[in-house]
């Protein structure tokens, strides 16, 4: 289950601070969707704004605008501070876009949010709605198929602790296949352009800065189904389990994995 109220002003703050990784594949979104000036962009889950602010400052001009759509209040605040003539932020759910008329967008962008989605049609079909004839979604999501090195850590750890091996529990709850998403993008009457799983490869400075990284990333929701003691048990196993990731030099390299889809409103 992804809660929505389990974000504190720290972990806003840092998640602005270390989303790099996010940052820059949502880039690979943007390059998909290759943006005009005067193009009407939707960001659901916009996060602290770093994308939507790029995309506000370099790609689609003073004639375009950003609107940055994210429920969590904390970050909503965070990207405000980046809010500008062509760049506006509302608080608000991927699955409630009545605030918007239909054929409204050019694109619309969920980077990172996906596998956070329990209830993925409604969005899907929200989306469509706001989109123009002709306009593109473009998703990032953890695929189910190739788990991140974090999430197989945590798979065996709790495998071997009886806790449960389900994709659902520790981290990005709603992950899916390449065939899931393909399908559910075409239930919701796109023509998928292009769908793809990239690899990255990220290097954190130790062990604690991955675990702020999925503290972050998750808006207080990393482990959360665990009883405090559990938690902090399950926390200190991945400590553990991560020293194998370091390198020469101290730092950490772990990979993800990640679907990049673009569809298109026929
Ligand atoms: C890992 S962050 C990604 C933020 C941003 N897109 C970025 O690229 O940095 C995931 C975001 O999804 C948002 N989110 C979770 N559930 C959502 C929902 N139902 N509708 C819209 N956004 C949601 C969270 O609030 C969080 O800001």
């Amino acid at each position: 289950m992804t809660s929505l109220t389990l974000d504190t002003p720290e972990l806003a703050q840092q998640y602005d601070e270390i989303s790099d990784p996010q940052y820059e594949h949502g880039q690979f979104l943007l390059q998909a969707l290759a943006l005009k000036p005067g193009d009407k962009l939707l960001d659901i889950g916009a996060g602290t704004g770093r994308l939507s602010e790029l995309v506000a400052r370099h790609h689609v001009g003073p004639a375009g605008h950003v609107t940055a759509l994210e429920p969590l209040p904390l970050r909503v605040a965070i990207a405000r501070g980046r809010a500008s003539a062509n760049h506006t932020v509302e608080v608000g759910q991927g699955e409630d876009l009545s605030r918007f008329e239909d054929n409204q967008f050019d694109a619309v962008i969920l980077n990172s949010v996906y596998h956070w989605l329990p209830d993925k049609a409604r969005v899907l079909a929200e989306s469509f709605r706001v989109l123009k004839p002709g306009g593109r979604i473009a998703i990032s999501s953890a695929a189910r198929e190739r788990p991140h090195d974090i999430q197989q850590i945590i798979s065996r750890i709790l495998g071997q602790t009886g806790l449960g091996r389900s994709h659902a529990i520790g981290s990005t709850p709603y992950k899916v296949s390449f065939a899931e998403l393909a399908k559910q993008l075409e239930h919701a009457g796109f023509l998928v352009d292009e769908i793809r799983i990239r690899r990255f490869a990220d290097r954190f400075g130790d062990i604690q800065a991955v675990l702020d990284f999925s503290a972050a990333s998750s808006f207080g929701n990393f482990l959360n189904e665990f009883l405090p003691e559990v938690r902090g048990k399950l926390l200190a196993d991945i400590h553990d389990a991560l020293v194998q990731y370091r390198q020469a030099d101290g730092s950490l390299l772990l990979y993800r994995n990640l679907l990049f889809a673009v569809g298109r409103k026929i």
